[in-house]
């Protein structure tokens, strides 16, 4: 039989499954903890550190994605502490790859830009590192295109809707707007 636990959450006390994580119970009341690396349905493998929450009794912060409830648990999801840490886990996050939203085109649409708006990163503070990156282009979904003049390439990476497959478009690395790519149009 499941059984049945009561947890508190901010205060709150709430009823929860044995074996729910922090996350999911938070998340069933309708209670925010940031989260990049979990998906339903999919592993939780706990590893963007944004989930993090003080839980008593427990001397470090725990990821809310991963740790399970039990009778008892109280959990604080919001705090300075936790804020400062989100921030500095969300700064790590943009730091290790090559994020210059200005010039990214997920700009506007994008999970990581959101959560840093959200939790209030406007700056990077840490040095970026600008790993060295090759293109990806090895499924066959997936053309790289030879530009079609001397400008830089990957300033742009579109959907191509022209695909006659559309449940898996291909992804056009390209210089041009979608509209005036030839190979868009085969
Ligand atoms: S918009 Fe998103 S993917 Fe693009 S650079 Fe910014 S954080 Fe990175
Ligand atoms: S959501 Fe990424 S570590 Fe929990």
């Amino acid at each position: 039989m499941t059984e049945k636990v009561k947890v508190r959450i901010d205060g709150e006390v709430i009823a929860a499954t044995a074996g729910q994580t922090i996350l999911e119970v938070a998340r069933a009341n309708n209670t925010y903890i940031p989260a990049l690396c979990y998906m339903e349905g999919l592993s939780a493998v706990g590893a963007c550190r944004l989930c993090m929450v003080e839980v008593s009794g427990v001397g470090r912060l725990q990821p809310a994605c991963t740790t399970p409830v039990q009778e008892g648990l109280a959990v604080v999801t919001d705090s300075q502490q936790l804020q400062d840490y989100r921030k500095i886990a969300l700064e790590l996050l943009f730091c290790e790859r090559n994020h210059i939203c200005a010039v990214c085109v997920s700009n506007g649409h994008c999970e990581l830009q959101s959560m840093a708006q959200r939790l209030g990163v406007t700056h990077v503070h840490l040095p970026y590192r600008y790993p060295d990156m090759d293109v990806d282009s090895s499924h066959d979904r997936f053309r790289l295109c030879e530009p079609s003049n001397s400008r830089v390439l990957s300033s742009s990476i579109a959907i191509d809707s022209m695909s006659s497959t559309p449940l898996f478009p291909s992804l056009i690395l390209c210089t041009d707007p979608i509209s005036s790519c030839p190979s868009a149009k085969e």
